[in-house]
């Protein structure tokens, strides 16, 4: 049997597997879930073993397993580690959902569910691929499966696990499914991580709540200075105005960067897509720019005084914030953070009191073009979409990566298969049943040009 008549046989059972796998809630960042991560490792596993991979266990750590698995056909091929997260986002706000979360639902050919692309749909090519390979006596290359519980929180104990084995995790090459493509018919292969520097801060200004009409205009409010604050942190030109943010940014050729500016995006689509009138950035750079190779600073959730029913004339004594920094190499997110704490902290009015307190960062990396694997990796894209696919600079982190080049000196291939549409982290994910079965097709094709190109 070929490998297409294999994926054509098993169409229906490989959906219905990634269908169990979607309805365990396994959101890390919530440990009201942590039953149903150890379920969704132990699934994991299962399948892993299934599919063919021997010495399949999981491997405990100071927070959540990662499910362990490998083949070694042959110690003179080369060998791959393939990565993947079964953790995910959470799911809420719930009522935004046009079907439940955790009940995976296919509509007009998407998968809807919360990790549907991110990244269960994605590890889980990976699984079936291999299962493929397995039962159609194609497997060119040895391989190591390592999917991690605790991706969307920073991987922090999967770095210790890294650090602590890596004469068992040698390998050649790194190749992970959890980015996207340009589009269906335009299949692009990610070249670059953002890193992450996140932090959360409290603004206090009086002890207690007051009297918003006795106290107010005589008081700091802590929101409005926190607002203050937070706007200051950008210019007129967009430019973030922390002293030193930019002093590590390595600059992109003017030839990198008309290289980028030809990559195709339509401007009026993206703004039509997201229902926006302009966007809006940096001063001097395109919109692909300000995702691929600028740093940024956002504000992903603001808080404090009342929220509730009706009016409640209240002067709070504090407003929390949580701001993100996606970082370009050779930023450190130490550095960074140090940067933003000093700076956080000088420009408060002596009127209230400000705490820094940083939660997980990430380094960026950046992954070449002219290797063995990435030519692996192109020549399997062109050969199941009829198209060379097109290098990219994606604008998300996957922290591990980085580690991966520190640790184990070895160079990642994102080979992802979502698409930007795909609402990762928000409100009806999706994930398509051409992408699902598309990357199940390509991936194997990618093992075999690599153990020519090796
Ligand atoms: N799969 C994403 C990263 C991603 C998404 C890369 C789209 C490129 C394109 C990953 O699961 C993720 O969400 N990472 C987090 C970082 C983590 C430390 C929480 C992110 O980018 O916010
Ligand atoms: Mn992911
Ligand atoms: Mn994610």
């Amino acid at each position: 049997m070929t490998r297409e008549e294999y994926i054509e046989n098993n169409r229906d059972k490989f959906l219905e597997e990634l269908f169990d796998l979607l309805r365990i809630p396994s959101i890390s960042a919530d440990s009201a879930y942590a039953k149903d991560v150890l379920r969704c490792a132990d699934y994991t596993a299962m399948k892993l073993q299934e599919a063919g991979a021997d010495n399949v266990r999981l491997e405990q750590t100071a927070g959540n397993p990662i499910v362990y698995g490998e083949k070694i056909i042959d110690p003179n091929k080369p060998t791959i580690l393939v990565y993947g997260h079964y953790d995910v986002q959470p799911s809420v706000p719930n009522d935004l959902w046009h079907t439940p979360p955790f009940e995976p639902t296919l509509k007009e050919g998407n998968i809807y569910a919360r990790g549907a692309c991110d990244d269960k749909g994605q590890f889980y090519m990976h699984l079936k691929a291999f299962e493929t390979m397995m039962q159609t006596n194609t497997l060119h290359c040895n391989v190591k499966f390592m999917i991690e519980g605790e991706e969307e929180i920073g991987s922090s104990n999967l770095g210790i696990y890294v650090k602590e084995n890596s004469e068992k995790l040698a390998a050649d090459v790194v190749l992970i499914s959890d980015t996207g493509m340009i589009a269906n018919d335009i299949p692009s292969i990610d070249t670059g991580l953002r890193g992450l520097s996140y932090v959360e801060v409290e603004v206090t200004g009086p002890k207690i709540d007051l009297h918003s009409g006795t106290f107010g205009g005589a008081v700091a409010n802590p929101i409005n200075v926190l607002c203050d604050m937070i706007s200051s942190l950008h210019d007129e030109n967009r430019h973030i105005t922390i002293p030193g943010f930019y002093d590590q940014v390595d600059t992109v050729s003017e030839a990198d960067r008309e290289a980028m500016d030809k990559t195709p995006f339509d401007l009026e689509a993206f703004k039509k897509e997201l229902d926006v009138n302009d966007v809006m950035g940096e001063s001097g750079y395109s919109t692909i720019e300000r995702t691929g190779i600028r740093p940024t600073l956002d504000v992903n959730g603001i808080w404090g005084g009342y929220i509730g029913e009706g009016a409640k004339t209240v002067l709070p004594s504090k407003a929390y914030a949580k701001i993100s920094m996606r970082l370009v190499p050779s930023q450190t997110s130490a550095e960074i953070t140090q940067l933003f704490q000093d700076h956080f902290k000088k420009i408060a009015p002596e009127s209230v009191k400000v705490k820094v307190t940083p939660h997980h960062g990430g380094e960026a990396a950046v992954t070449p073009t002219d290797s063995p694997a990435y030519r692996a990796a192109s020549r399997a894209m062109e050969k199941t979409f009829g198209k060379t696919p097109i290098p990219t600079r994606g604008g998300g982190s996957i922290p591990i990566v980085a580690l991966f080049e520190e640790v184990l000196g070895l160079k990642t291939v994102l080979f992802g298969f979502g698409l930007d549409s795909d609402a990762i982290h928000s409100p009806n994910e999706k994930y398509g049943l051409f992408n699902f079965y598309k990357g199940i097709e390509t991936i194997p094709y990618f093992y075999e040009y690599f153990a020519e190109e090796n």
